[in-house]
């Protein structure tokens, strides 16, 4: 073989081979195998962030994506400076891409954000108090104006606490004080009232200063009928940090009894840049042990990361060191993390079906029986147990009967120890 032959070979083997290597990252990235996250449950939303300009990303990015969640966030196109970066003059290009695509995979669309100290523009910043509360309620009522029936959830305040529990020392609060995040609640529901109203911040996981200071602004919202509907966690996580997620259940419960809805809004949980096997694992436990709280705690209605694949991700342009926080990794593999949410999600709770429990106490007893005898009497049309039109139906025939009330008896006095609907 003449060397420039040769030569020649070898070029178009190499470009074969390289083809065949950019071929293989982009085809191989694996499918998952189980559910798709959205799909594992059906009682809470799961779902990412997009970044600006998603609409160009390659085929694998949205094969991945779509059809694994049911929510999305926009990372920064929904942002003030995004949308208003001059006053007045509002630019909706890309949240508007986001919608549509949205409503084109049957997703819904979470709001991100109103007042926040961050990428909020100097004209903003530079207002006085009168001006500064006007631009706000102009951007309130003009972006959920233009979203109205688009967009049903928005995070109305950002970070509004430092980490010590103190008021953010924000251009904000300097120029308005501390009414400007009720204020902005009370605009956003007069704006529109089908929307659901969010106070979002990170470090809230835990009980302490922060937590407990966001816990007492609700707490006075609500007393005061300050509109606010749910409490969002961002939960940006570091297994550097060590985690007490039964403390996690403790504080979330706290929220929910004020009657707030839960979001957790952007979770990524940290690892090194250079990672290993051993972190990894770590970080799917994290995953793990957060999910399960959230699914055990009924206020909980989504669940959302800050992106899905290590690819694309804040984390390493703002944690030195960090990376590969994501359920993905940069070839769009699932990680152990995947596998441990997906398995977290099917930890839903099923309610405990007592047979013949027609008060919900826990235990069949006379005061069931009484029950439905008055059920059958017409002297109530329901049961105080959430389920006690499933569990009145002792024999499961369908119908609640004067059969299930000589089954009833019979159980009560010991002739039976089970229903027939148990067997
Ligand atoms: C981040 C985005 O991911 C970055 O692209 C941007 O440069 C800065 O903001 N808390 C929030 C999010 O509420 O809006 C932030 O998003 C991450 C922390």
């Amino acid at each position: 073989m003449k060397k420039n032959s040769f030569k020649s070979l070898t070029v178009a083997l190499s470009v074969l081979l390289t083809s065949l290597m950019v071929c293989s990252v982009t085809v191989n990235a694996a499918t998952p195998t189980g559910k798709r996250l959205k799909d594992v449950q059906s009682r809470v939303m799961v779902g990412t962030e997009f970044s600006s300009g998603f609409t160009n990303m390659d085929s694998t990015f949205f094969n991945t994506a779509t059809p694994e969640f049911n929510i999305v966030t926009a990372e920064n196109c929904m942002k003030w400076s995004d949308l208003e970066p001059s006053q007045n003059n509002f630019t909706w290009t890309e949240g508007d891409r986001l919608v549509n695509w949205a409503k084109a995979n049957n997703y819904t669309v979470h709001g991100h954000t109103f007042v926040w100290y961050n990428q909020t523009p100097n004209w903003v910043q530079n207002l006085n108090a009168n001006a500064m509360e006007a631009a706000m309620n102009n951007h309130i009522d003009k972006v959920m104006a233009h979203y109205k029936g688009k967009i049903p959830i928005w995070d109305v305040a950002n970070e509004c606490f430092e980490d010590n529990g103190t008021y953010r020392n924000s251009f904000w609060y300097r120029v308005m004080g501390k009414s400007y995040i009720e204020k902005a609640f009370i605009r956003a529901r007069a704006a529109d009232p089908s929307v659901k109203l969010i106070y979002n911040d990170y470090n809230l996981e835990y009980t302490g200063p922060k937590s407990n200071a966001a816990y007492e602004m609700l707490k006075d919202f609500k007393s005061r009928g300050i509109p606010v509907d749910g409490i969002g966690f961002q939960m940006h996580l570091d297994i550097q940090y060590a985690i007490d997620y039964n403390d996690f259940a403790k504080n979330m419960q706290r929220f929910a009894d004020l009657g707030l809805e839960i979001y957790i809004t952007e979770m990524d949980v940290r690892v090194s840049s250079n990672t290993n096997s051993a972190e990894l694992d770590k970080q799917a436990s994290y995953y793990k042990n957060i999910i399960e709280k959230c699914m055990a705690q009924p206020a909980v209605k989504a669940i959302q990361f800050w992106g899905f694949t290590d690819k694309y991700s804040w984390v390493p342009g703002t944690f030195q060191g960090r990376d590969n926080a994501l359920l993905f990794d940069k070839n769009y593999n699932p990680k152990s993390a995947y596998y441990a949410v997906q398995a977290a999600l099917a930890t839903t709770p099923v309610p405990k079906v007592i047979y013949g429990d027609l008060d919900g106490n826990g235990s069949v007893d006379a005061i069931d029986y009484s029950l439905l005898k008055q059920y059958l009497l017409g002297a109530i049309t329901k049961f105080p147990a959430e389920n006690g039109l499933t569990v009145a139906d002792v024999n499961a025939s369908g119908s609640i009967d004067s059969l299930d009330f000589v089954i009833m008896k019979q159980y009560l006095t010991g002739l039976i120890t089970k229903f027939p609907a148990q067997e």
